[in-house]
């Protein structure tokens, strides 16, 4: 059922009206301030698609709230008919965007710059860290992104880097297998911190431990981690990192993050491009904007999505991670139990603190005809994967990744359960 422009604008009034005193607060996302858990019913209310549809596959695109509606609705009138007092995505707008997504994995807002998207961003550092002129080799696993894969085979063919993919044993990788392949060659170690494959989350410290004392940087994708699970780039020894903000930072595409850890700004990983977001000028001179700016992009950021991921951070901010972790957990662990009994063996190891969760389906089609049935529509992600066994030999499985965010619930779980039975 789709959405009228009326009952639209009856949504984002009614999410207005739960708003207190212009502030963007609400009943249920103060609470995270406070310290008391946030009621996660009026968090659902908060996102009306929740209540049309089932959507399991946060771990794709998260739906907007409607705080983001209304936000939209604001910048659109600005653009269209100026007026409201607005201005674009202010200065100040976008250094408090920075300044959240900062505190969001432990980092300043001058750690933090606009880039396009996770991609982007690890190209940047690509460049930046000269690989193609480096040599030496690139450690990544079977459980990183396939643009990853991409990016890194791509800079072996051609000989630029010599390419170590380590494989995963029962869906998860091995410390010691990431020892073995990390050496004094070693340039860049680079990982989705959480797999969009299995949601697996690396044991990232003790591998970062043994990336710094070969003297390598690691990378790491963190699409999959930033706003569903605690981040802490100091704690995880995370030198840099991107995401986009389409999926659990509840904004849209064309909008990402890159975090490069402040010693290694400038000199380890360099300005490989130039443009006035870099900048500001000063008697007829350019005069550098400070920390991570040198990483931005060539013209104006773009508003539309910019606006979108202020207004997810801000959401988040109000839920917390931890709280949003609590509510997510529960029901993870529902399908974890209650899956493999129904006929689809869970590839997620049982003590992966993410929301994002795959099952291996022995008949695709079957299982797809028996969801379209039940909700008429596309409700998890379907996926192919490359399956390691104990031996090294790899075969193709196919199976369903589910993403549970914020606005699921019991009834969610219940409804998606009983369409397999
Ligand atoms: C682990 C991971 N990395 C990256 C991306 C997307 O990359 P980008 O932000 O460049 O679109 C996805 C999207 O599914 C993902 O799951």
């Amino acid at each position: 059922m789709n959405f009228s422009r009326r009952e639209l604008m009856k949504t984002v009034g009614a999410g207005a009206l739960a708003l207190g005193a212009g502030q963007n607060m609400t009943a249920a996302s103060s609470g995270g301030v406070m310290g008391v858990p946030p009621d996660f019913s009026v968090v659902r209310s908060e996102f009306p698609r929740a209540a049309k549809h089932l959507w399991l596959a946060a771990a794709e695109t998260h739906p907007f709230s409607v705080h983001t509606l209304r936000a939209l609705e604001e910048y659109s009138q600005y653009r269209a008919l100026g007026a409201l007092g607005r201005d674009g995505f202010t200065p100040a707008e976008q250094a408090e965007t920075k300044q959240m997504f900062g505190a969001l994995i432990n980092a300043s807002a001058e750690e933090i710059a606009f880039v396009l998207s996770t991609t982007d961003g690890e190209n940047l550092v690509v460049s930046g860290l000269d690989l193609a002129g480096l040599g030496g080799n690139v450690v990544i696993d079977d459980l990183h992104f396939a643009a990853s894969r991409y990016l890194y085979t791509a800079l072996a063919e051609a000989g630029h880097i010599d390419l170590r993919v380590v494989q995963h044993r029962d869906w998860q990788i091995d410390v010691a297998d990431m020892e073995r392949a990390i050496d004094s060659n070693t340039r860049l170690v680079s990982m989705a911190l959480v797999s969009n494959i299995n949601g697996y989350m690396h044991n990232v410290r003790a591998i970062s431990d043994i990336a710094h004392a070969n003297g390598a940087y690691v990378y790491a994708d963190i699409i999959q981690a930033a706003g569903n699970t605690p981040v802490d780039v100091q704690a995880m020894g995370i030198d840099c990192c991107a995401c986009s903000t389409y999926k659990w930072l509840m904004g849209d595409f064309g909008l990402g993050f890159l975090y490069v850890k402040r010693d290694l700004q400038g000199d380890v990983i360099k300005q490989t491009r130039y443009g006035l977001r870099q900048v500001t000028q000063k008697d007829g001179h350019f005069v550098p904007r400070p920390g991570a700016a040198i990483y931005e992009g060539t013209t104006t950021m773009p508003y539309l999505p910019a606006v979108c991921a202020h207004q997810g951070l801000k959401y988040l901010a109000r839920l917390g991670v931890r709280n949003i972790r609590t509510h997510t957990k529960r029901l993870v662990d529902r399908l974890q139990t209650e899956m493999p009994g129904l006929g689809y063996p869970s590839i997620t190891p049982l003590d992966t603190p993410t929301p994002v969760v795959s099952f291996l389906t022995a008949d695709p089609d079957v299982t797809r005809a028996k969801l379209d049935r039940a909700f008429g529509q596309r409700v998890v992600s379907p996926g192919q994967w490359q399956m390691t066994d104990s031996s090294g030999k790899t075969q193709s499985v196919r199976g369903i990744r589910i993403g549970v965010s914020v606005y699921n619930n019991d009834t969610d779980i219940d409804a998606f359960l009983n369409a397999l039975d």
